[in-house]
């Protein structure tokens, strides 16, 4: 579920499947889908995320992670309509950048994401009040691109900017070159792993806490120079460094891989980190023979998997771990908004009004422009 009073700025209707659209058979529904992309060309794009299922997949235009996916979409002009297989923060982005008369519809809208869903903007103002009481004129916003439209243009009206987990590493280096102290919101784990790794101490990080608005630390706050939200993926959440130790015995040559969206202790004790098509590419370049276990959604890993037989490949939690939301885009989802552009009854339009699109671009373009 996305935050509800955001989410119903953006859309027009929430409905359900027709009935009938469940009863055909996938031979009848790859059928109908290629038969809307061959009749509409350049028109339709549909961009799909690397976590989406591989009966969408495979009729995607173009496959990427956050922010190829977001770029691509500003790219392209001429397509009036954009399929976005993904979740609805992406397709809130992918409306932002794109012309408006282009239309981009999101095959289910229950395809949230629980991350996004742990900071509205209420909550992030009052965050703000009190950052500004403690710490005065040094801060400055920045969003993980797991966000919803609102909060990006809260950051983008304050100077910030949004990231995703390939140029979070770059975004905190500039941010720190605007101001002395950054809040990131919403994932505390990718700001943990990414300010860590640019050499900023634990003891300078501090958590602040949406539920009990109260911040998390122990000892001075005005020796805090990155204030994280307590938020985290559900998904990543699951790879502990238990795991890891774990591979380490069963698998002592297995080099492991994860997202920065895991906790610190567990990419603290990996090999590697990154975003997902950094993931794709450290597989796709390793040697014949090596083996590998991988931090990050089920659908991605068991691609990896299944692409890549001469490696042996295993998801670190051996609980394979899916994203609900990213899942609930499936082929018949994808036909159904399809089919729904010949009748031009467009279902689940994604449209974000003109004054939060105006200041959420700000925080966008610092990102885009620096990526
Ligand atoms: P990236 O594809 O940008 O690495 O993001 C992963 C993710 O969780 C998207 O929601
Ligand atoms: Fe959100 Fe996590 Fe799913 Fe990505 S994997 S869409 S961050 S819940």
């Amino acid at each position: 579920m996305v935050n509800i009073l955001e989410q119903l700025k953006t859309q027009t209707t929430t409905i359900t499947i027709p009935e009938h659209y469940k009863n055909l058979s996938v031979e009848e529904m790859e059928k109908r889908v290629l038969a809307v992309k061959e009749k509409l060309g350049k028109r339709l794009f549909i961009p799909a995320h690397h976590y989406q299922k591989d009966e969408v997949v495979k009729f995607a235009d173009a496959t990427g992670d956050s922010l190829q996916l977001a770029q691509l979409c500003e790219q392209n002009k001429e397509a009036e309509v954009i399929v976005f297989c993904g979740v609805h923060f992406m397709a809130e982005t992918a409306d932002m950048l794109t012309k408006d008369a282009q239309k981009v519809l999101l095959p289910d809208m229950r395809a949230g994401c629980s991350l996004a869903d742990m900071a509205n903007i209420q909550q992030t103002e009052r965050c703000w009040e009190v950052l500004m009481d403690t710490f005065g004129d040094t801060m400055i916003p920045l969003t993980y691109v797991n966000s919803t439209a609102a909060i990006k243009a809260f950051v983008g009206r304050r100077g910030g900017a949004t990231v995703t987990s390939s140029n979070a590493k770059n975004m905190i280096e500039w941010a720190l070159t605007q101001k002395e102290r950054i809040l990131f919101l919403p994932d505390q784990h990718l700001g943990r792993n990414v300010s860590f790794e640019l050499g900023i101490p634990l003891e300078k990080m501090a958590v602040w806490n949406p539920i009990t608005h109260a911040f998390e630390f122990d000892g001075d706050i005005q020796d805090a120079q990155i204030i994280l939200w307590k938020g985290h993926c559900s998904v990543h959440e699951n790879f502990t460094v238990e795991h890891v130790k774990q591979i380490r015995e069963d698998m002592p040559t297995a080099h492991v891989l994860v997202h920065p969206e895991c906790p610190f202790e567990t990419v603290a004790a990996s090999d590697y980190a990154g975003s997902t098509s950094y993931i794709i590419k450290t597989i796709e370049e390793a040697p014949a023979g090596s083996k590998w276990a991988i931090g990050t959604e089920m659908n991605l890993v068991q691609r990896l998997i299944h692409e890549h037989p001469d490696k042996e490949i295993v998801s670190l939690n051996p609980h394979l771990c899916p994203c609900m939301t990213m899942n609930r885009i499936d082929l018949p989802h994808l036909l159904w908004s399809l089919e729904s552009i010949e009748t031009e009854k467009y279902i689940h339009e994604i449209k974000v009004d003109e004054k939060t699109t105006n200041d959420a671009i700000l925080a966008l373009n610092r990102m885009l422009e620096r990526a």
